[in-house]
């Protein structure tokens, strides 16, 4: 049956990197038999701008209709002036609640001919390939009670609450173990069970679901350690598995070691394989609406959507090959820019990109 795919835009950069990566899609739609449609609505600034909402009723019923959902980026200091409740990061947080995406895959790959980009030593990083799994829809960040409250003396006290329950933790680790089986089959769960007991029960049942996967090696680390070991040594690592608020963390920390952040995906995932697919980049105002961006994770996220929520591997190995392909052509937009490199903008980037296909 035909797969439907929701393409939300989003703002600043947004438009702009989804539109090359619409075209991947039209391509492999019109050319390689993907068995794909795709609509566009507004999400966050773009949809606030129109509607007062960064997520109307009426695009929150499609994306959840939908088979997977396309993300450019949302945010700027446009709609900073605005509470919080209305901001378009929150059609974000919404759209990951309402549609139970718990399972956020961000691989860290730090791309051969961008070695110079690391800011770690080149020998430390080559060939650089961690799949960061972070639990999404729970812990520290939607933990209840939470909030801002006065004591007895007066004084202020702010609190959140950092809970997991069996079946949070027992879901993730399902992710994390069947992404290592398609990769090096090991697993490193990282917590804090030294200190909170929340980790300790995930610690528990991290141990318990690996029984169901022999073949994946699974071992344990402290967050504090965890995010020495991923600059001191991240090689080590081939798929790590944690909560919410120290996936945050780790992830943008890993993805920095590859140096490009316009070059990494993303993968939010419920417990059927749906998925909302963007890159792990924000809406870049300061390059928006110039031609300037790098619309290499977007069309990378697509690899991601065939690969998880279409079981299209082969589709997807077509996209990361065209990446790499034009990697090897020299190309580069901005970002990933070193003397001696074709500088080229979005669009061009894009062209570059479908040539490699054909
Ligand atoms: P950012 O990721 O938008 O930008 C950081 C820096 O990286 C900027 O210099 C930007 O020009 C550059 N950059 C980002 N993506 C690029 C690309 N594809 N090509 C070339 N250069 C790129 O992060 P920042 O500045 O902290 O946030 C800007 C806005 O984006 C904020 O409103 C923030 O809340 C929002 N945001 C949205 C996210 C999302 O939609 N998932 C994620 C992170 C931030
Ligand atoms: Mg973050």
């Amino acid at each position: 049956m035909t797969k439907k795919v929701l393409v939300l835009p989003g703002d600043g950069i947004g438009p702009e990197i989804v539109g090359q990566a619409t075209r991947v899609l039209d391509a492999l739609i019109e050319n390689h038999g993907l068995d794909v449609t795709y609509e566009s609505a507004l999400v966050g600034g773009s949809s606030f701008d129109a509607h007062e909402t960064p997520l109307t009723d009426e695009v929150l019923a499609q994306a959840k209709e939908a088979d997977a959902i396309l993300l450019g980026a949302v945010g700027g200091p446009k709609w900073e002036q605005y509470d919080i409740s209305v901001r378009p990061e929150k059609a974000l947080l919404k759209l990951r609640s309402e549609l139970e995406l718990f399972g956020n895959l961000r691989p860290a790959i730090l791309y051969k001919q961008l070695a110079d980009a690391s800011s770690l030593k080149p020998e430390l990083v080559a060939d650089l390939d961690v799949l960061i799994v972070r639990e999404l829809t729970g812990g520290i960040y939607f933990g209840q009670p939470r909030g801002i409250r006065t004591l007895e003396n007066g004084e202020r006290q702010g609190f959140n609450t950092y809970v997991y329950s069996e079946s949070e933790v027992e879901r993730i680790a399902h992710v994390a173990f069947k992404a290592a089986m398609l990769r090096d089959k090991r697993v490193c769960s990282v917590d804090k069970a030294n200190v909170l007991e929340a980790t300790e029960l995930w610690r528990e049942v991290m141990d318990r679901v690996s029984k169901e996967y022999p073949e994946v090696e699974l071992t344990h680390m402290y967050v504090d350690n965890a995010a020495m070991q991923l600059v001191r040594a991240p090689k080590q690592f081939d798929v790590m598995v944690t909560g919410n608020m120290f996936g945050d963390i780790l992830s943008d920390c890993a993805a920095m070691l590859t140096g490009s952040i316009g070059m990494l995906p993303s993968a939010s995932l419920d417990a059927n394989g749906k998925g909302m697919y963007e890159p792990i980049h924000g809406s870049a105002p300061d390059i928006a609406g110039q031609n300037k961006a790098n619309p290499l994770a977007t069309i990378l996220s697509v690899s991601m959507m065939l690969r998880h929520s279409f079981g299209e591997g082969a589709m997807a190995d077509k996209i990361d090959q065209a990446v790499s392909t034009v990697l090897d052509q020299g190309y580069r937009t901005g970002d990933i820019h070193t003397e001696g490199d074709k500088l080229v903008s979005t669009v061009e980037m894009g062209d570059a990109v479908l040539k490699a296909l054909a």
